[in-house]
C-alpha cells in the first residue's frame, strides 16, 4: 500500500487519510546518524594512515547506535517496536501473495520484505562493529577488545571485516537505496520523506507511533546510557 491521498481507496472502501506519525524523532534521528557514520567509517578504512582513527570513533558511535536501537525496538515508538514489523515466513509469503488481512497493518511501518533488510542490515552492522572490536590487520591498527582473544580468532575477525563483512554491508546498503528508489518510481510510494519528516498519509484509523517530549526525552537518556557503556566496554582493552 502506497501512502494513501485524500480520499483513496483500502480495500475498495474510500477512506479517509490522515498525516500519521509513522517515525519518531529518535528512529529518525538514529537513521541519518547511522547513515552517516557507516558512509564515513568506510571512507575513512579507505583513506587510512591518520584517518583511522576516525574509522575507530565512527565505529563505536555505531556501537552506540546498534546498541539503542535494539533496546528501542523494544520500547520506542509503535512502528518502531521490532514486535510490529519483523515477521516469520509464512507472513513475509502472504504479503508477497498480496493475502495479508487489513489488520494485519503490513505497510505501515516496514513492510515484511523491507523488515528482512533492515534486520539483515542490523545483524551486519553488529557483526562489523564486533569484529572490529578484535581485529588486528598486523600493521598499524588493533581493535581495543584484541587482547581478549586468541590469535586465530583476531585473524578469523579481521578477515570476516575487511572482506565479506564489508562488502556485504556496502552490497546491502546499495539494495536499500536501490528498493527506496524503486518503490518511489514504480509504486510512487515515497519512503523517504516519512523518514525525514516522521509522517505519512495513511487511513484515519491508523495508530500513530508515539512522539512527544516524554518519549524523546527517555530516547536521551537511552543513547547517553548507550555511550557510557560503549565507552566503558573500549576502555576494557586499557
Ligand atoms: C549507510 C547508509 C545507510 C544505512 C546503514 C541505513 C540503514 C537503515 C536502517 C537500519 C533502517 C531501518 C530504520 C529503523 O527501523 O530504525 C533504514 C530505513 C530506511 N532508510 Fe536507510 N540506511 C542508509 C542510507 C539510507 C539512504 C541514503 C536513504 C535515502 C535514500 C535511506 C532511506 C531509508 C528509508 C526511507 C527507510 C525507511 C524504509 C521503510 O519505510 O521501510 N537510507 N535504513
Amino acid at each position: 500500500m502506497s501512502a494513501i491521498p485524500d480520499g483513496a481507496r483500502d480495500d475498495g472502501r474510500v477512506v479517509e487519510a490522515r498525516p500519521v506519525r509513522v517515525w519518531d524523532l529518535p528512529t529518525r534521528l538514529f537513521h541519518w546518524v547511522l547513515a552517516v557514520c557507516v558512509v564515513g567509517s568506510v571512507v575513512t578504512a579507505k583513506i587510512g594512515g591518520n584517518a583511522a582513527a576516525w574509522h575507530f570513533r565512527l565505529g563505536y558511535v555505531v556501537f552506540a547506535l546498534l546498541m539503542f536501537r535494539l533496546v528501542w525496538g523494544f520500547v520506542g515508538g509503535r512502528w518502531s517496536r521490532f514486535g510490529t514489523f519483523v515477521r516469520g515466513p509464512g507472513a513475509t509469503w502472504r504479503y508477497l501473495r498480496g493475502e495479508h488481512a487489513p489488520d494485519e497493518w503490513v505497510d505501515v511501518g516496514h513492510n515484511p520484505l523491507g523488515a528482512l533488510s533492515v534486520v539483515a542490515l542490523l545483524g551486519l552492522l553488529a557483526a562489523q562493529v564486533a569484529t572490529g572490536l578484535v581485529a588486528d590487520d598486523e600493521i598499524a591498527n588493533t581493535g581495543p577488545l584484541n587482547r581478549f582473544v586468541s590469535g586465530t580468532v583476531a585473524s578469523a575477525a579481521t578477515s570476516w571485516h575487511k572482506t565479506l563483512g564489508q562488502y556485504g554491508l556496502i552490497t546491502l546498503v546499495a539494495l536499500h537505496i536501490g528498493a527506496i528508489v524503486f518503490y518511489l518510481r514504480r509504486k510512487k510510494n515515497d519512503l523517504l520523506r516519512p523518514m525525514l519528516h516522521g509522517d505519512k498519509l495513511l487511513p484515519a484509523a491508523t495508530p500513530p507511533s508515539r512522539d512527544d517530549v516524554a518519549t524523546r526525552a527517555a530516547a536521551v537518556a537511552l543513547i547517553a546510557g548507550c555511550a557510557a557503556l560503549v565507552t566503558y566496554i573500549v576502555g576494557l582493552g586499557g
